[in-house]
């Protein structure tokens, strides 16, 4: 980055979240709120559809999980992203200590990795769209994604995040990730 580009914006960092329903948003304000808080400095805080220009000393990008990958506004985010410090934060139905979870942070972060320095990545649940809850629940029991007892569980337990112990967590994480960059506000 230059030190014009770091003039021109005067903020520590980029914050850049996609968001379908709502979930990566909530999480995406409150990881805005804590670092601006803990680093006594201006974050920017934008929408992935505002295409936000990357002047900045580090950029964390917020997805949400769609069909094993990373939505598609974000990994085209990413992918227009060259020579960046960035931070992954997601939200996803399933359970974040999943296989499924590391797949997908491993999947977005070999993304992000092609041409950047990744910090880290972060995810929790999100709530699921009752419209999907409902196309699941009306599968015949054979079918590989029909409802189970087990499915019915994670949905209601999704249903009950991103909350403030996911907010706290988040903050905690983006923050190490960021202090991680040398020369970073500490
Ligand atoms: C079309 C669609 C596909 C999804 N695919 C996945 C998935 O592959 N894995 C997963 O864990 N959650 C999946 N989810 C759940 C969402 O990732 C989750 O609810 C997320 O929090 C939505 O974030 P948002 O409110 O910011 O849009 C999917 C949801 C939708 C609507």
């Amino acid at each position: 980055m230059t030190g014009s580009e770091q003039k021109n914006n005067g903020s520590a960092g980029l914050i850049v979240y996609s968001s379908k329903t709502g979930n990566t948003r909530k999480l995406a304000q409150g990881i805005h709120r804590g670092l601006e808080e803990a680093l006594g400095l201006p974050v920017r805080l934008e929408a992935v559809e505002d295409n936000p220009g990357p002047g900045s000393a580090w950029i964390l990008v917020g997805f949400w999980a769609d069909r094993g990958n990373a939505d598609q506004k974000a990994l085209g985010y990413l992918n227009s992203l060259e020579g960046r410090a960035i931070g992954l934060f997601g939200t996803l139905g399933a359970y974040p200590d999943s296989a499924h979870a590391q797949d997908l942070s491993r999947k977005v972060s070999d993304t992000a990795a092609g041409k950047n320095t990744v910090l880290g990545c972060f995810l929790c649940q999100g709530k699921i769209d009752p419209a999907l809850t409902e196309r699941f629940r009306s599968l015949p029991a054979d079918n590989p994604h029909a409802m189970t007892e087990d499915r019915m569980k994670r949905h209601a337990e999704a249903a009950k995040h991103p909350d403030e112990a996911d907010i706290a967590s988040a903050v905690k994480a983006c923050l190490a990730m960021v202090q991680s960059l040398p020369g970073a506000a500490k």
